[in-house]
């Protein structure tokens, strides 16, 4: 319920038009109640005493009743609807920028396609339970309400016997809700179960043609899909009995009008055709509300739990943010970063980083090496800030990342990140990410500084090439230049390579080496490289392993003290010749 008032206050925003709606879709009712005693008018006091004289004014005012209530359904949907597609709006930006402020951490145990469910159609869930439910539940509790009245004024014996089904509906209305609402559940789990086989046989649907797994695949689609049917039927076998029982029950509700209205019809005076004829206009009318009042409750239940996971995100704490007065990032031409006694642990995991101290000097090539796991890339996201470190602290010129703005840290550092990713798009506009304004000689010095320009211009179109949603169009290699390309447009004081050139040829490699070798003089550089041929002129190595440093200096040095490093160089050397130099 909690959740309900919050995105009342999202509706609040728009109080004026919500009011407004809610207004017409009274009057609606108020104007659907009306009509039947204007035919009660009709019967009793025209076509009974046989005088057609006013029969047009009292026809006229059944045409004026009806388009006035139709008038106001007409404004009632466009007001409704803007003010949902409003809250909606509304609703899903705040998510929206939620989601490009919620720390890296965020998304690590989050998969993507629940994230963009929650944006698209909890929001809507929740906002329309919210909306109609508010305006349904009034007008339908007000047409109750009104029509008993009526039935009431009018004779009420009869009254009495009209509205004697109604508790009946209620309980059958709301058994069924409850029952359906178990059955339909088993029905969504079944479509999932189909759903994630179907997506699992056309993405694996390599590894079925060589395994000859077509058989196995059949077999378990059609179970799954047997399963799904035989729950659907049930679950509308529900409807089977539900409908026309219930219906059966309102029809007591009309025989008795007839049945009880003749009786009163003969044997008392004051009561005519016409209140018969209205009488059961009413009964027709009063309990179709009453199954939107049974469908609320699920609907409001449905919408708390869509509410709670879109206020799950909004509420998620920003634990990496920027301090509220940053200090400037350093303006001087050189940039040295330190990590001072530095440990650092994943959510719920171990430390993968432990009291580590290290330097990146001001304009030099640091080379961080190490087997797969051994936290290379980790002290790459503790130098952007993606994570907070526990212990200790990352200092670039002395002040601590944690004290800067975010932005501000992580535009003035280049960062080739290890899974290269590029927007769909074209090659320039994923360029022109880095340097909006950059002009095309300075992109095609870029791209050539990648070693990209030449397979760029073989594409079609060029730079003007679109690559695909994640650079699909492009191998691995190609993607990874394009990443380095967009790096060197930007030209930043500082830059990371996290394995930028895992996956080029050695020839490329040794191309991009000498490239980065010119632009990026006089800057401070950290390479993370597992081929160790890339790093070998880095001003200083560091070996990492299980978190902690366990050898660092220059090449020459590394060889000659006999370490873990002339290990991994000499294993490279010798059973990889072709990569090394
Ligand atoms: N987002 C993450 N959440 C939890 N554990 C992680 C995450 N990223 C990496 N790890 C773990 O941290 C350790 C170091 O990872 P990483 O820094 O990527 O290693 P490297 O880059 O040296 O191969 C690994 O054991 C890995 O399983
Ligand atoms: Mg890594």
């Amino acid at each position: 319920m909690n959740v309900i008032w919050r995105v009342s206050a999202y509706l609040f925003r728009y109080r004026v038009l919500f009011v407004l709606t809610l207004v017409l879709a009274v009057g609606m009712t108020l104007l659907a109640i009306a009509v039947p005693r204007v035919i009660q008018w009709i019967f009793n006091d025209m076509i009974a005493a046989g005088d057609y004289r006013d029969l047009w004014l009292g026809v006229a005012l059944m045409v004026a009743l009806y388009a006035g209530r139709e008038l106001c359904n007409c404004f009632r949907i466009r007001i409704n609807n803007t003010v949902e597609q409003k809250v909606l709006l509304d609703l899903r930006g705040d998510l929206h920028d939620k989601l490009l402020h919620l720390p890296v951490g965020f998304y690590d145990r989050r998969k993507s396609g629940e994230i963009a469910s929650r944006v698209i159609e909890d929001v809507q869930a929740v906002e329309r339970a919210l909306l109609d439910g508010t305006e349904q539940g009034l007008t339908a509790v007000l047409m109750i309400v009104g029509i008993i009245t009526m039935l009431f004024m009018m004779e009420p014996m009869l009254a009495w016997l009209v509205i004697a089904p109604m508790p009946v509906l209620l309980v059958l209305g709301w058994l069924h809700a409850r029952a359906t609402r178990r059955y339909w559940k088993t029905v969504r789990e079944a479509a999932g179960e189909l759903n994630s086989l179907l997506v699992e046989d056309i993405q694996g649907n390599r590894l079925i043609h060589s395994f000859a797994l077509k058989d196995r695949e059949r077999r378990r689609f059609r179970e799954q899909a047997e399963r799904l049917r035989d729950r659907t039927l049930k679950a509308m076998f529900r409807w089977s009995l539900h409908s026309p029982a219930s219906n059966f029950i309102s029809s007591l509700g009309t025989v008795a009008v007839v049945g009880m209205g003749g009786y009163l019809m003969i044997s008392a005076d004051h009561f005519k055709l016409g209140d018969v004829v209205a009488f059961f206009f009413y009964a027709a009318m009063l309990y179709e509300p009453i199954g939107r009042i049974n469908n609320l409750n699920h609907m409001l239940a449905a919408a708390a739990a869509s509410g709670r996971r879109v206020f799950e995100i909004l509420d998620h704490p920003l634990d990496v943010q920027s301090p509220p007065d940053p200090k400037p990032f350093p303006s001087d031409p050189l940039l040295e970063a330190r990590f001072e006694n530095i440990s650092f642990a994943y959510p719920d995991r171990d430390e993968v980083i432990e009291e580590l101290d290290l330097t990146l000097p001001a304009g030099r090539m640091t080379a961080l090496v190490g087997h797969t796991g051994a936290g290379k890339s980790t002290i790459a996201n503790l130098l952007l800030r993606y994570y907070d470190v526990t212990q200790g602290a990352v200092r670039i010129n002395g002040i601590d990342v944690r004290e800067m703005d975010l932005t501000d840290l992580r535009r003035q550092i280049g960062y080739v990140a290890q899974d290269p990713f590029l927007f769909d798009g074209t090659v320039e506009e994923n360029l022109r990410l880095a340097r909006p304004d950059a002009s095309l000689d300075e992109i095609e010095g870029a791209l050539r500084g990648a070693c990209a320009w030449e397979f760029v211009a073989q594409l079609p179109g060029g730079i003007a090439a679109s690559i695909g949603e994640k650079g699909i169009r492009l191998s691995m290699g190609e993607k990874q230049r394009l990443t380095i390309a967009r790096v060197l447009l930007k030209n930043p004081r500082m830059v990371i390579l996290d394995e930028a050139t895992a996956s080029v040829d050695t020839a490329t490699e040794r191309g991009i080496q000498e490239a980065l070798d010119n632009l990026m003089r006089d800057r401070t550089l950290l390479v993370i490289a597992h081929r160790l041929s890339t790093v070998r002129k880095a001003d200083q190595i560091v070996v990492l392993d299980h978190g902690r440093i366990v050898e660092r200096g220059d090449h020459t040095q590394l060889c000659e003290s006999g370490g873990p490093y002339a290990a991994l160089w000499r294993y490279q050397h010798d059973f990889i010749p072709e990569r090394v130099n």
